[in-house]
């Protein structure tokens, strides 16, 4: 069985990564120092507990499973974050890559897939959004990730290595077998916050922006199911694995939903009236972020399959209320990492 590093497979889009090379026949080595991501998550395969910045901990797990490739999730990713504390998001993304790719050098590992992201395009001059958009970060995160990439392209040059840089837009929803789904601390992201609003675990949900240039006047996002981004890791894998060429490309359907659709799906599907809260634009917030989507198709053969708003909402829904459902009973892991979730974000 081939193993496949996965730094950062603690995490959300990680794990569900790891679900999908275990299927296919894989064996998922996680690399994580657990900093946002959860024990509970791995559960595919070994989870060595270690940091980027060990380049000697990454060398020894490389030879220690004979790693043949690497899913490299491992990152911070807060936007806001990163602009108060830029010198966390250059040294724990660009110098942890910076180890990972000397350690895969040095071990002679020499394959990579990349999570890079749509916030290394900056301000969107073009919709949709296609590969050769030109990269003009608004964030020191956006920054890091191309960054990444351009060290992608030297390595290439200098050490033969082949990579995959996927740009995820908007990931959503959860396992639809239930399994694992998101859960950061402090959140950030639209459908978690709204439906722990929904589930009364917070008191509302903010609405930035009810004027934007959008047919409902909220701003509009391409949102891609975790499930469908885990396959495309896996498909592009094999496309490097058989010889495939390097390549950026975006992942995402194509197809943007408004803040306000997305807040009356889930209010739909879980029954639930939803407390929303009116509040100004976010600086640097774009109006609409699509993706043109169908590079991958073209190369590796991927497309979204679970990327409808509808499953998107349901299995973040069916994955939040079984974690707020166990309230009342005798506190479960489960109850207590919801309740975790919910006092870091309150005290972010
Ligand atoms: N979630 C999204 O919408 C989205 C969109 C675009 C790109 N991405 C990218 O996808 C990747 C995964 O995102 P996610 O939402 O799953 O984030 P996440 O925070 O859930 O997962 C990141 C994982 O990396 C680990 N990690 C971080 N720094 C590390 C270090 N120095 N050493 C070892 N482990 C470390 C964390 O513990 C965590 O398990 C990130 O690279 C992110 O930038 C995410």
């Amino acid at each position: 069985m081939a193993a496949i590093l996965v730094t950062g497979g603690a995490g959300y889009v990680g794990s569900h990564a790891c679900k999908a090379l275990a299927a296919a026949g894989f064996q998922p080595v996680v690399f994580d120092n657990l900093s946002t991501g959860h024990r509970w998550a791995v559960r595919w395969g070994p989870l060595e507990r270690g940091e980027l910045s060990d380049i000697e901990a990454l060398r020894r797990v490389m030879r220690r499973y004979r790693v043949e490739a690497v899913l490299h999730f491992a990152a911070v990713s807060n936007v806001g974050e990163s602009m108060k504390e830029p010198a966390l998001y250059f040294r724990n993304n660009v110098g942890g890559t910076l180890n990972l790719l000397e350690a895969m050098t040095d071990c002679g590992v020499g394959r990579l897939v990349l999570s890079s992201t749509c916030a290394s395009y900056g301000l969107p001059e073009a919709l949709p959004i296609d590969e050769s958009h030109p990269q003009r970060p608004i964030n020191p995160y956006g920054e890091t990730k191309l960054a990444i990439e351009r060290m992608l392209h030297w390595w290439e040059r200098v050490h033969d290595l082949r990579w995959l840089a996927l740009r995820y837009f908007n990931a959503a929803g959860a396992d639809p077998e239930g399994e694992i789904g998101e859960a950061h601390s402090p959140e950030t992201h639209l459908i978690p916050l709204a439906m722990q609003a929904a589930l009364g675990l917070r008191p509302h949900i903010d609405v930035f922006g009810s004027d934007y240039p959008t047919p409902d006047g909220t701003a509009v996002r391409d949102y891609i199911h975790v499930s469908d981004l885990a396959e495309a890791h896996r498909a592009g894998l094999d496309h490097l694995l058989r010889g495939g060429a390097s390549l950026a490309c975006n992942l995402g359907t194509g197809h943007g939903h408004s803040v306000a659709q997305v807040l009356r799906s889930i209010e739909a599907i879980s029954g639930r009236p939803l407390p929303i809260r009116h509040a100004p634009r976010r600086a640097g917030d774009p109006p609409q972020l699509v993706a043109e989507p169908h590079l991958a198709q073209e190369v590796f053969g991927w497309q979204p399959r679970q990327s409808d708003l509808a499953t998107i909402v349901s299995t973040a829904w069916s994955w939040h209320a079984a974690l707020a459902e166990t309230e009342g009973a005798a506190p479960s892991s489960r109850y207590r990492l919801q309740r975790h979730l919910i006092r870091g974000a309150a005290s972010y």
